[in-house]
Formats: C-alpha cells, structure tokens, sequence
C-alpha cells in the first residue's frame, strides 16, 4: 500500500487542486451504489429509446450487487455514460461533440504492461493523422476484491520538467514531481531538452508501478514558427498534438474507473496563452517579447499583453500548417454557446463554471463572458480524486519504499 504523503504541503497555484466533486457521493456508503446504478439506468433507458427494457436490467444489476458489491456495465451504457460525463464536465468549453466520443472499452486490461500498449492504441486513434478525435479509453473498473489499475501521468503526453540546483527547471516546471518519480522508478532521463517527452507511468491492478517510454509514431509534435516573424523559430518551442487526461476517475452509475484517459482537440490559448505563458511554465512571455523589442520596464507598454497575441498567433498558425487539430477561442466560444441552445431544447441543465469556461486571453472579445451559467454538477462525471493528484505529482514516492 502507498501513503501518500504531500511533499511540504507544496501546492501548485495555477493547478485547481479539486475536490471530489460535491455531486458525486461517495460510492461506498450503504445503498449508494444501488441508488447511483438505479439513476443512472434510469438515464440512459430515459435518453435511448433503443436501450433493454429498465426493470429487467435493474433486477440483474441488483443480483451482480449482491454477489460481488459492484456491477458490470453494458458496452452501451459504458459508452454513454462516458460521453455524458464529458457532457456534464463543467470546465469544458468543448463539449458540443460531446456524442461524437469514441469509446475504446479496454475493460478487460489491469496489468501495467496492456494499458502501455493500449494507451500507445489510443494515441494513435486520437492523432489520426492530424485530424484529431476525440476519443477515451477504459479500463477495469475498482472493485471490493481488487484494485483498479491506474495511470499515475497526468496526460498521456507530458514534458519532462528537469530540476537544476541550483538554476531554472529545464522542461515544464508543472511536471517535476513525475519526472523525479520516473527516475526514481529507473527512468534513466531524456536527452535534456526543454521538451522531453516523459514515459508514461503506469500501475497495474496490484502490481507495482512502471514506466514505458511511448513508441515515437505516437507522439504528434508541432513545432512553432510565427506567420511574420522569421526569429520566432529560433526559440526551438514546440507542444503535443493531442492533450489527453489520464488521471481523472470516470465515474458511471456508482462504478469507478480510475484509468480512463481521454481527449478532445487543443484550443490554442491553453498552449499559448497558459503552458507556455504562465510564469510557473514556461514563462516565455519575456523572451517574446524581447524578441518583438518591447519596452519591459513597466507594465503600461502593456508588453505582456502584445507578447501573448503573437505567441497564440504562432500557435494557430504552427498548428494549422503542421495540418492537426486545434480550435481558436472565438470558435469554440460560439460553438459552446450553441451546445447550451441545443441541450435546453432537449430539455436538459448544463452546467459550466464561468472561470474555467472563459478564455484566458481576450475574454470580454468571446460571447461566452457576458453571461452566467447553471453551476449544477450532474452525473456521470469526470471526477479529480485526490490521490490522483498526489500520484500525478510523483508525491507517493516521497519518502516511501514502493
Ligand atoms: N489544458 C490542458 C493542457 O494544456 C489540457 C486540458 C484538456 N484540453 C482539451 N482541449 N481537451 O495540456
């Protein structure tokens, strides 16, 4: 067993530590997962009139309950349940193709070396080439006699972040707890670069953790160049294609799936505008903005801002030349507004949290600013559970013997 222990209490600020979600109750507590099975069938019979009648299936339910404490679900309902969780995620501004999500049920796969493998499968379905899909992954679920199997990366793809002593972290500052845990897995290091692409570490049902280096034809890169500007190239900067979320639980109807890596495409300004902007990342805005010749010695030349449109601006450009997926903030704004029209006319509540929905550059210039959201949570869900986090950050490992 694993303790987690926080490495000094450290936490990450721009790093939303979560909750569990206050929708979501607790599985374990006596009747919830019958309740939580009994509501979420009910759902998907409510919504697909093609699904098995609800009465027989929730007496068999039922009798899996007894027996072994959880239940089995069907290919269908695990499909729509992750595509409703996806749908209910109230931090997603990209929830319009929400039914278009490819399910990959992997549900038969707990050991550390078939989710490498799958994961790797997932990889290559999402990149497609450059014309990204979004699509998920599941694995076992948890069960009373056995644990699930986990992804302890944060995202399938993830930047080495180095620490030097002393001197700036090489690579992505948000990724040196898992990089240090690589290593102390036996990861011997990447080359050194600030984008090193991290293994990916992995730990099987009752097995010790791993890591696996991803194979190279699963790693869609971009590298950035500016539409006007020749010296922007020069800064070397590149990001992943694919974002894919690899430590959030899939909840459905009282069952946990702690491995469930999904993704969608990239909207430019997360990569322009925070992982490669903030100041605990990347923190390139001064150096773009030396290389634009601003004036950096107060804040009114408002060179921080100027330096950010050009970064984003080289994003979208990069992204669409290197012909791969990726959304820009005014689109995707719309395209949210429309999803909140079509799911009221289906007659359902969406919620969104308005400080994860709008952009971070260019706010006010979106639709999505100027209004309020329902702030209801709604299940299925993607939930942050919080040794999830303690595992992403490689803090398990912290003065333990695994
Ligand atoms: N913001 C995260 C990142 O920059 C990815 C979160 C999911 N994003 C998405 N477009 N599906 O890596």
């Amino acid at each position: 067993m694993f303790n987690f222990i926080r490495k000094s209490g450290k936490e990450e600020c721009p790093v939303r530590v979560d909750e569990p979600s206050p929708g979501v109750p607790d599985p374990e507590e006596k009747g919830g997962i019958r309740e939580l099975a009994e509501e979420f069938l009910r759902l998907h019979r409510h919504e697909d009139p093609h699904a098995a009648p609800l009465q027989p299936r929730l007496r068999e339910v039922e009798r899996q309950i007894e027996r072994s404490g959880t239940y089995e679900h069907t290919p269908d309902e695990l499909a729509f349940g992750a595509r409703v969780a996806w749908r209910n995620s109230n931090r997603c501004i990209g929830r319009l193709y929400w039914r278009s999500l490819q399910v990959r049920d992997r549900r038969h796969i707990d050991t550390a070396e078939g989710m490498a493998q799958e994961a790797a499968g997932h990889l290559r379905a999402a990149t497609n080439g450059g014309r990204i899909r979004p699509v998920i992954t599941v694995f076992a679920q948890e069960a009373p006699d056995r644990p699930a199997p986990r992804i302890w990366s944060e995202q399938l793809i993830r930047y080495a972040g180095y620490e030097e002593d002393p001197g700036p972290v090489v690579g992505d500052p948000r990724n040196t707890g898992i990089t240090d845990a690589a290593r102390e897995l036996g990861w011997p290091g990447g080359p050194g670069t600030p984008f090193d692409v991290l293994p990916l570490i992995v730990q099987g049902s009752g097995e010790q953790p791993r890591w696996f280096e991803l194979p190279d034809d699963c790693v869609l890169e971009v590298p950035l160049t500016h539409p006007d500007l020749d010296w922007f190239e020069e800064l070397g900067l590149r990001w992943h294609a694919v974002p894919a979320i690899s430590s959030m639980c899939l909840e459905i109807g009282g069952v946990c799936y702690p491995a469930a890596p999904f993704n969608g495409w990239y909207m430019g300004t997360e990569i322009g505008a925070r992982n490669l902007a903030d100041t605990d990342r990347y923190n390139l805005l001064p150096t773009v903005a030396d290389g634009l010749g601003l004036d950096r010695s107060g804040d009114r030349s408002l060179w921080k801002d100027r330096a950010l449109v050009e970064l984003n601006l080289a994003v979208l450009h990069s992204f669409d030349r290197a012909g791969v997926t990726v959304a820009d903030h005014h689109t995707e704004s719309r395209r949210f507004l429309t999803h909140l029209e079509r799911e009221e006319r289906a007659g359902r509540r969406v919620g969104a949290d308005w400080s994860w929905i709008v952009p971070p550059l260019s706010g006010a210039a979106t639709p999505v600013f100027h209004r309020y959201y329902d702030t209801c949570e709604q299940r299925p869900a993607f939930a942050h559970h919080p040794e999830s986090l303690v595992l992403s950050r490689g803090e398990s490992l912290v003065g333990h013997e695994i």
